[in-house]
């Protein structure tokens, strides 16, 4: 296969027609023409998309949507989802509502704090080091970062600790510099590994200088200074409750409300015991958690890792959710660090992030957070409830079979007739390419599309 020199300095036809012809066997032109048919008309927004990755040919479209009817503390939201899995935007939705009828969400932030650390080596006698950080060290490295942390400080944000950490038992002449931030309403990463880069520089003069150290004591081997994606003192709650009766009856299910309740709680305590079905359990809780960080332009990759590293915290990986049933309330809750912001990164520069932070009324980072975790608690209720009644399949393939009868390029009036006869019928690629040769006739089969 072909390799390429310098190919971010092509522009972008030159990108395609290099792709096109070394990677992809259609007609370059028509390569190129479809390409083009996923830009933006508004040459200026383009641009700005452009700008957000690098090599960029084209945009990759998703389905932004929303899910109304979130009451969360009492008032009523509706939250943007960007998602590809047809289903969930739906059982957000059918939870939110659900809910909406029952008392609502409830969200709290536990606390917002941030974490990154300096990792170094350094040769020596760790109390000597531990006690020139206590007595100099860092006042100084808190000095040497003011004109970074004032800006942030205005905004009601800064460096909250700084600690040195012996490292040297897990990895020979390891320390760490661990440092802890409030970062306001921004996600906080630029302005953490500002500081911390900074921290490691002064660090290092500061040891070289100082007339205590000598020899090898002097060197100061920084290996990285980063922010840490895991932030479990960035942590959110999100509950919903109400008295089991008010639950409800679940007749597909032959299931009445406190029937449901204990197979609702059985299964998340299942989730709890069970790796494997804590890692699907926990999936459909970042559905509908992702789909609203995307909308929002927040960094789902750190969202995910911190989650699901949270979800190990005990040493085995289990549940972000929990359920109780005490007398007769039903209770389910999800408590979850979500480290995200409302202002810097993306939130303000792609317009349709603006414009899902002004849907959600301009939220703080804190009030971001809440509905986020109602949003994640809301798709595991309705996934749990899914499955513990009529089963995912049904739901899944209704969505489902709108798309495969468009991979079969049915009309509009042939998605409404499939509609009412796969009401109680299975849906799969078969059944439905059966379902429409028998409506097209032997003229127009499935098998010339
Ligand atoms: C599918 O995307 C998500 C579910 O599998 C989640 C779950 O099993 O809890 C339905």
């Amino acid at each position: 296969m072909a390799k390429i020199k310098g190919f971010s300095k092509l522009n972008k036809t030159e990108k395609i027609a290099w792709l096109a012809k070394h990677f992809l066997t259609s007609n370059p032109l028509d390569i190129a023409r479809e390409f083009s048919s996923y830009m933006h008309a508004n040459a200026e927004l383009q641009k700005v998309f452009d700008g957000i990755s690098e090599n960029t040919l084209t945009n990759f479209y998703l389905p932004y949507g929303v899910a109304p009817n979130f009451v969360i503390n009492g008032r009523t939201y509706v939250v943007p989802m960007v998602i590809e899995e047809s289903s969930v935007v739906a059982a957000a939705s059918a939870g939110a509502k659900f809910w909406s009828e029952r008392g609502g969400f409830h969200a709290e932030v536990i606390s917002t704090v941030k974490v990154g650390h300096v990792h170094f080596l350094w040769r020596g006698d760790s109390e000597k080091l531990l006690q020139f950080f206590d007595t100099e060290l860092k006042e100084e490295l808190i000095a040497s970062v003011q004109p970074l942390v004032e800006n942030m400080k205005a905004r009601g944000g800064g460096l909250k600790t700084l600690e040195l950490i012996d490292c040297s038992h897990l990895e020979p002449e390891y320390f760490q510099l661990k440092a802890t931030f409030e970062t306001a309403d921004a996600m906080g990463a630029n302005f953490i590994n500002s500081v911390l880069e900074h921290f490691a520089g002064s660090l290092t003069e500061e040891v070289k200088e100082n007339k205590k150290f000598t020899g090898a004591e002097k060197e100061v081997d920084v290996v990285m200074s980063i922010l840490s994606n895991y932030t479990p003192e960035c942590l959110v709650k999100a509950w919903v409750e109400c008295d089991i009766n008010a639950l409800g009856s679940f007749e597909e299910a032959n299931l009445n409300a406190q029937q449901f309740a204990r197979k609702f709680n059985t299964a998340i305590n299942i989730a709890k015991h069970d790796v494997y079905r804590a890692t699907t359990h926990n999936k459909g809780i970042f559905n509908g958690i992702d789909a609203v960080i995307l909308a929002t332009g927040n960094d789902f990759r750190a969202i995910e890792a911190c989650g699901h590293a949270y979800a190990s915290r005990n040493g085995q990986y289990a549940s972000l959710s929990n359920c109780e049933i005490k007398g007769n309330k039903f209770i389910f809750s999800l408590q979850i660090p979500l480290a995200v912001g409302t202002v810097g990164g993306l939130t303000k520069l792609h317009p349709l992030s603006k414009r899902s932070l002004e849907i959600l009324g301009n939220p703080s980072a804190k009030e971001l957070m809440k509905i986020v975790a109602c949003v994640g608690l809301a798709q595991n209720f309705s996934a749990i409830k899914a499955l513990v009644t009529s089963g995912i399949q049904k739901g899944h393939m209704k969505m489902h079979l709108t798309n495969i009868l468009r991979h079969f390029g049915a009309s509009e009036n042939e998605i409404q007739l499939a509609a009412t006869y796969f009401v109680d019928k299975t849906v799969s690629f078969s059944s439905v390419r059966a379902y429409l040769n028998d409506v097209r006739g032997e003229n127009f089969s499935t098998e010339k599309l």
